[in-house]
């Protein structure tokens, strides 16, 4: 384990925290949710909708985190108790909750992530996808990869800020642009991938005073840039007093939406260039774990190589998201109990691991635990963060200034943290609160009523039903084709 001797672990160069903090924000919610929710909701003018949003929201509340980290020099619980008082504790506690739900559910997608990764390099992919994911997506095989995967994890914050986390950064995260920059340029050249560009990006004008897409662009933008939750704000803990946070705010998130936009370009034309589009609409997870193998299964043996490239560059991305979110969790255990990075790691990761286990066991636990703390938890993390900076920290202007020479809309920024980002930001939570109530409303109902669970690991025969065999209603007419 890196000893730290002069107390606090540093990252060993501004490059390092920088990779670092684009590890954490580059993950799951990049390679698939972005370009899916682009899809459904405007294509092109969703696209621009949420780069707004990221200027608008996403890159001050970032800048936020990284005064708030740095200045303090401490994970967010005693931050916001060192530099507010102790009524802002409880910011701090709504942090480490988020952490431990997120990574909850984030580690069983990863698991099944990383079992594609491993069809991809040993075995080649299943030609019937509906069905091998209805076979390791619940209960126990989803058990034992999400398992493998937080053990990774776990690895790797135990093996410090700059021995485990750094190094993760600075070897994996170069091998993820290369492979996402390198698929899709060669999807380009895939016939029929122009129908895909299409689907992706074909604009929608309706999309843009419809208060539903905004809740999902900003939604979208909290949990992909990894805001919310004090990610960022650990990370820039461990900064030294000399970066230049303006400036590394604008390449995360730039970095951050470069590879999501990259990403739809690459798995749209997949799936459009072997006709599979209908399946897109079904579900975020369908496409990603069903439509794309067997896109990959129906390419041969390219489509063996590109697919275990894709999954290496999506295992890469989940795993550095992973790390960032366990980081959270264990440097307020650190910083608040005391303990060993060792032991925090080891509590900490078997602590999320368990609570994972219902969302390993049937998805609709999964849809609850993302609904809440993705529509309401890094949103309402964002708003407190705002008003603490915007209100409570003494000078945060002088924070964020230092390193920062000649940067004048520093002032802006704080009165935009004060009056405007909380009112953009009430107004999305008055729609996503009770959206996220309806959410969890309609899971807990499935899970009583476990027959229409999405796949179910039953007969690998039957699944999925194509769509021209599903039996008809009488007298909708014969079977089309069957009937000759
Ligand atoms: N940003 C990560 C992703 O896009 C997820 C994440 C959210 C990581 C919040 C840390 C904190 O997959």
């Amino acid at each position: 384990m890196a000893a730290e001797p002069s107390g606090r672990a540093q990252w060993s160069s501004s490059l390092g925290f920088v990779l670092a903090a684009v590890g954490s924000a580059v993950g799951l919610g990049n390679m698939w949710r972005f370009s899916y929710l682009a899809a459904e909701h405007g294509g092109a003018v969703f696209v621009v909708l949420y780069i707004m949003l990221i200027l608008l929201v996403g890159l001050p509340i970032m800048l936020a985190e990284f005064v708030v980290g740095r200045a303090s020099k401490q994970s967010p619980v005693q931050a916001f108790i060192r530099l507010g008082g102790k009524a802002w504790r409880p910011v701090g506690y709504l942090c480490v909750i988020s952490g431990f739900l997120i990574l909850a559910y984030y580690g069983v997608i990863a698991g099944w992530v990383v079992r594609y990764t491993w069809d991809g390099l040993v075995t080649g992919f299943a030609g019937d996808a509906g069905a091998h994911f209805g076979r390791i997506a619940e209960g126990l095989d989803a058990i034992f990869l999400q398992v493998i995967f937080m053990a990774m994890t776990v690895g790797i914050v135990a093996a410090g800020v700059r021995g485990g986390i750094e190094r993760a950064a600075v070897y994996l995260m170069p091998v993820l642009f290369a492979i996402v920059a390198g698929i899709a340029i060669y999807v380009a050249f895939l016939e029929g991938a122009a129908a895909g560009y299409r689907e992706y990006l074909v604009p929608d004008f309706g999309a843009l005073f419809n208060l539903e897409v905004f809740a999902a662009a900003a939604s979208q933008a909290f949990f992909s840039l990894s805001l919310g939750m004090g990610a960022l704000l650990t990370y820039a803990s461990y900064l030294s007093r000399s970066d230049h946070l303006p400036r590394e705010s604008m390449v995360i998130a730039g970095t951050d939406f470069a590879v999501a936009f990259v990403a739809g370009l690459m798995v749209f034309p997949i799936i459009f260039a072997l006709g599979l589009g209908a399946v897109v609409g079904e579900s975020t997870v369908g496409a990603l774990f069903i439509s794309l193998p067997t896109a990959f299964a129906e390419m041969g043996a390219t489509g063996r190589v590109i697919g275990a490239l894709f999954f290496i560059a999506l295992f890469v991305g989940a795993l550095t998201s992973a790390i960032s979110l366990l980081e959270v969790v264990v440097s307020a255990s650190i910083d608040g109990l005391g303990w060993s990075r060792l032991r925090a790691a080891l509590v900490g990761g078997v602590a999320i691991t368990i609570i994972g286990i219902p969302t390993a066991l049937d998805l609709n636990w999964l849809t609850i635990y993302d609904s809440i703390s993705g529509k309401v938890f890094l949103v309402l993390g964002g708003l407190l963060l705002s008003l603490f900076v915007g209100w409570r920290m003494k000078d945060p202007i002088a924070e964020a200034g230092r390193g920062a020479p000649g940067v004048r809309w520093l002032g802006f920024w704080r009165m935009w943290l004060r009056y405007v980002i909380p009112l953009i930001l009430l107004l999305i939570l008055y729609y996503s609160v009770p959206a996220s109530i309806a959410d969890v409303r309609g899971a807990i109902q499935q899970l009583r009523q476990p027959t229409e669970v999405v796949a179910p690991p039953v007969d690998p025969e039957a699944l999925p039903v194509p769509l021209d065999e599903v039996p008809l209603p009488e007298g909708a007419g014969p079977p089309p084709d069957e009937a000759e």
